[in-house]
């Protein structure tokens, strides 16, 4: 029986929850060559073991304990899932051995060009695993339902670094004593030096951006703090961050112990830090607790979400707060109503069936702001003390574990008031589309200020007081297509086409290329060039390609960039590109 609607895993076969990873980078040939010893929970009766695998050459399956060849069978290759393969094991085989090398085109990894990195001098690699992608470079159990520990060997070109989100032992040797879910395996090979951030923290970047990297991020020691005193102790030790060349697909990915981060976060002013605090609330809700298949990423990000408002409370207030909740819902409504338009609207259900849909495919922001919206309505309903006492009792049960969406919601009714559990009607928020009418409002003084001037243009005292937030839900509030001098005149003013801080661009580039605003689309077309993560690809190649005056500087500019791009955000381009062709 399968275990996950994404992996080849079979509920009746041993576990291999131990890894032995030795590799080693070649730049030229793009490959891994690697060898995985995968050890099982207990020693195996005589049978099949089925493995997840995506374009890996296999050399030879032995058995740990002797050597002797193992017969083993590679299925054909299916589009989302990639390959099984299946390994015949001996009874009481207790690891088996396999030998193999990855692909030039492995989807989870990256091999960048020495020009396409931030040195320009030293050529590049590193992994994004979430969700099936840890396939593409080990053999293994491509669930969350199988928590692993590993040990790992790397061994790279001379003068350059090897990182791995685990434990440093030295020499390229690595260990991660906390079993972890699959998609979490990560590590990156480049020309990178450290700067200390804390006591438990460093941050590493390549050289130009280090000193920037160190400054922005210095807070990182008190966001931790915030963590633990909310949700409780960090049980990874070490909190360290690594900024990554400018085609990193994400804005960060919480691989353990070692945060991954776009270059896009380097606003200059320290605006966009929320994104550690989000990426170190995974550590709870995703790490330790994680979302048990794609179908439930809610519980992943929307506990993530929900746990990043909370530390950005704890430590710059509730109106920082509640701007960004506000924030959250304007771009929530926009998404449920895209997706309707599109005809996925089940898409905007939180609990999702995805039976021979590729997560990448199914991935927007519904699992988190509707998530986070959800966790709140619950805080809502039972008061934050109660909820807080919840919080604590489930990651205590569920710590090192996965969870389904029906065993969250059976969990909640053990623990908290079934009236008040029933008020909020779970079964609309999981199973149904859109967002409940009664679902709860940010309220601030500052929002109240914002929505006043109905996108008007604001006055100078009061926008030399807005932050990057209060700047985009302005920006957000503007009607399009909005009349040249408006945006003329709030870009003489505030400068915004100039911007750095990539979230305010967002907005910004948008409201200027659905209003045939000529410096919008002259800057996009300069920043499509300079930055690969897809939480901007998406909606600026979208604006552009809407627009008639705009489609074919779309289609050049993909055409020129792509192969600058990540794989995986190539593609959802090329989708983008593909659906507003459809629409027009
Ligand atoms: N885990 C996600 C990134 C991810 C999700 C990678 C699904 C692959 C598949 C990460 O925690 C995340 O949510 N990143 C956000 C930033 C955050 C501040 C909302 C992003 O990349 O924009
Ligand atoms: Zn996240």
């Amino acid at each position: 029986m399968r275990l996950d609607p994404h992996s080849f895993a079979d509920a009746g076969q041993p576990v291999a929850d131990r890894l032995v990873w030795q590799a080693r980078v070649d730049f030229a040939g793009r490959t891994l060559h690697a060898e995985a010893v995968l050890r099982l929970q207990q020693a195996a009766e005589a049978g099949p073991l089925d493995l997840d695998t995506r374009d890996l050459h296999i050399d030879a399956v032995t058995n740990e304990a002797d050597g002797a060849a193992l017969p083993f069978e590679l299925g054909d290759p299916e589009p989302i899932l990639g390959q099984r393969l299946r390994i015949n094991v001996p009874a009481g085989c207790q690891a088996v051995r396999v030998r193999y090398r990855t692909a030039p085109h492995a989807t989870a990894l990256q091999w960048l060009e020495p020009a396409q990195t931030g040195g320009g001098a030293a050529p590049f690699l590193y992994t994004q695993c979430q969700p099936i992608h840890a396939r593409s470079v080990v053999p293994l159990q491509d669930t969350p339902r199988t928590r692993l520990r590993f040990e790992a060997t790397l061994a790279a070109p001379p003068g350059l670094e090897v990182l791995m989100a685990a434990e440093a032992l030295g020499n390229g040797r690595f260990q991660l004593e906390q079993p972890i879910a699959p998609y979490l395996f990560a590590f990156a090979v480049g020309r990178l030096g450290a700067r200390e951030l804390g006591p438990r923290s460093r941050v590493w970047a390549e050289s130009p951006l280090l000193d920037q990297a160190a400054w922005e991020f210095a807070d990182t020691e008190q966001v931790l703090a915030a963590g633990e005193a909310l949700f409780g102790p960090y049980d990874w030790q070490r909190y360290d961050l690594l900024v990554l060349p400018p085609s990193f697909p994400y804005g960060g990915m919480e691989n353990p112990r070692l945060t991954f981060l776009t270059p896009s976060v380097l606003a200059g002013d320290r605006s966009l830090v929320a994104v550690i605090a989000h990426e170190l609330a995974h550590s709870w809700t995703g790490n330790l607790i994680s979302n048990a298949n794609a179908e439930h990423f809610w519980l992943n990000e929307g506990g993530a979400t929900y746990a990043e408002r909370r530390i950005v409370e704890a430590i710059w207030g509730t109106e920082t707060a509640a701007l960004e909740w506000a924030l959250g819902r304007r771009k929530l409504d926009r998404a449920v109503e895209r997706l309707a338009e599109e005809g996925r609207p089940r898409l905007s259900r939180l609990r999702t069936e995805l039976a021979g849909i590729d997560p990448d495919d199914a991935y927007t922001i519904v699992p988190y702001e509707k998530g986070a919206l959800l966790l709140r309505a619950l805080e809502e309903a039972v008061g934050r003390p109660v909820f807080d006492a919840f919080i604590a009792a489930y990651i205590d049960r569920f710590r090192f574990g996965v969870l389904t969406t029906e065993e969250f919601v059976d969990f909640l009714g053990q623990h908290l008031d079934r009236a008040a559990i029933g008020r909020v009607g779970l079964e609309r928020w999981l199973y149904e589309p859109g967002v409940p009418a009664d679902a709860p409002q940010a309220r601030s003084a500052r929002l109240e200020a914002i929505a006043a001037l109905g996108g008007r243009p604001p006055a100078d005292d009061q926008a030399a007081a807005w932050s990057a937030t209060e700047w985009q839900l302005y920006i957000e509030s503007i009607e399009t297509p909005a009349p040249s001098a408006l945006l003329e005149g709030l870009d003489e003013r505030f400068k915004l086409t100039q911007r750095e801080n990539y979230d305010i661009l967002e907005q910004w580039l948008v409201v200027g290329i659905d209003s045939g605003y000529a410096p919008a689309v002259a800057r996009v077309q300069d920043v499509l060039g300079r930055i690969g993560r897809m939480k901007y690809l998406r909606p600026w190649y979208r604006a552009l390609a809407q627009r008639a005056e705009t489609r074919g500087v779309a289609d050049s500019l993909f055409e020129r960039y792509a192969a600058t791009y990540h794989p995986i955000a190539r593609q959802v381009v090329a989708d983008v590109l593909a659906r507003s062709t459809e629409g027009a």
